[in-house]
């Protein structure tokens, strides 16, 4: 089975092409993962500028799709479905995939798939084709979301925490953008966190020891805003930055790990599952890694092409998704827009 997929939700423009082999176990072997990012579009406002976003999908997705069709060395008449992350996201953005890939099925005569983006950083995970066994704990982290997710069998999802304001990656965006740092925030911090002292600077762990699985990061944000007036020492390039970045980062990654494993153990999962934007850090990586093995549970993380936003994870979710496939008509935009 091939399976054409298509991510426009913010602002990375990715078509895959996927074939899946086996059945009982499926094999994912990613033919063409093709991904134009808009980075150096919207990085001197700081932020996605959503109108630009659009326009540039707009103009960039004919021509990385043709390049995906190409490299994966198929026919278009070998496409069985096409896959297409339906939300959430920036509306605009979305719709522009969306429109492309109704086009693309009435042309081909094939159904869409439509796939809930968070779903989809969820199943990156099974493009390693390692066994995974459940119950497993998902923690996904990304520009917009921070949740704990827990998954009894395939396609079964129970929310267990999340934030109730900032998401991870909006903490590391906008703590980025106070130091100057530019977008996106998280690899910049990450980078200059790698030759900082992380105990240099105390920040709050928020909700560290609170009894349920939420996160709250909005607080951490306002006080590296009133920190930074104390210290403004870390707005300038320099050693004291790198310390505070390294300090900030291990805030952030504290409390992700700790909610994770007493999650975990609370719900006996076999397995914890990162990803998500965020789970290309590196610390985070290694930190929920070096945990997991110590309380004796099964750890995995996408490989980081395949952590922040991506096509290929579309088209695992929907492999699994198959029996919601539509045709171009029916695709109704509030259907499986909902994970919980
Ligand atoms: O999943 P993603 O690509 O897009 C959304 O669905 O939001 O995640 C983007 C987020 C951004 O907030 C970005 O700053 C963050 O992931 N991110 C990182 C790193 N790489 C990307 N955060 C921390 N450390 C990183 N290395
Ligand atoms: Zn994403």
């Amino acid at each position: 089975m091939i399976i054409l997929s298509i991510e426009t939700s913010c602002d990375d423009t990715s078509v895959s092409v996927v074939k899946i082999t086996g059945k009982k176990t499926p094999k994912f072997h990613v033919l063409a993962n093709e991904i134009s990012s808009q980075i150096k579009v919207h990085s001197p406002f700081g932020g996605v500028v959503p109108n630009l976003a659009s326009r540039e999908h707009l103009k960039n997705l004919p021509l990385v799709f043709l390049h995906a069709i190409k490299k994966a060395k198929i026919k278009l008449k070998d496409i069985d479905y096409i896959a297409t992350t339906q939300g959430p996201g920036l509306i605009v953005a979305l719709l522009v995939g969306l429109n492309f890939s109704r086009a693309l099925a009435y042309s081909l005569k094939k159904k869409i798939i439509p796939v809930h983006h968070i779903s989809g950083h969820i199943y990156s995970n099974w493009l390693a084709n390692k066994k995974i066994d459940f119950p497993v704990l998902n923690l996904v982290v990304s520009g917009g979301h921070t949740q704990l997710i827990l998954m009894p069998r395939h396609g079964k999802f129970k929310l267990l925490g999340s934030t109730r304001d900032d998401a991870a990656g909006e903490a590391f965006d906008k703590v980025a953008k106070l130091l100057g740092l530019g977008y996106p925030g998280g690899p910049a911090i990450s980078k200059l966190a790698e030759k900082g002292d992380p105990k240099k600077y105390e920040l709050p762990r928020p909700m560290l020891n609170s009894k349920d699985f939420d996160f709250s990061f909005s607080g951490l944000k306002t006080a590296v805003f009133y920190f930074s007036k104390k210290h403004p020492e870390i707005l300038k390039k320099g050693k004291a930055q790198k310390d505070f970045c390294a300090s900030f980062q291990k805030a952030v990654i504290d409390v992700l790990v700790a909610k994770t494993m007493s999650c975990a153990k609370k719900h006996k999962a076999k397995f914890i599952l990162l990803s998500g934007g965020v789970s290309a850090n590196d610390l985070l990586r290694d930190e929920l890694k070096k945990q997991a093995k110590k309380e004796k549970i099964k750890f995995l993380v996408p490989e980081k092409i395949y952590s922040t936003d991506n096509a290929a994870m579309i088209a695992v979710c929907a492999y699994f998704n198959r029996k919601k496939a539509q045709s171009w008509k029916n695709l109704d935009a509030k259907a499986n827009l909902r994970l919980f």
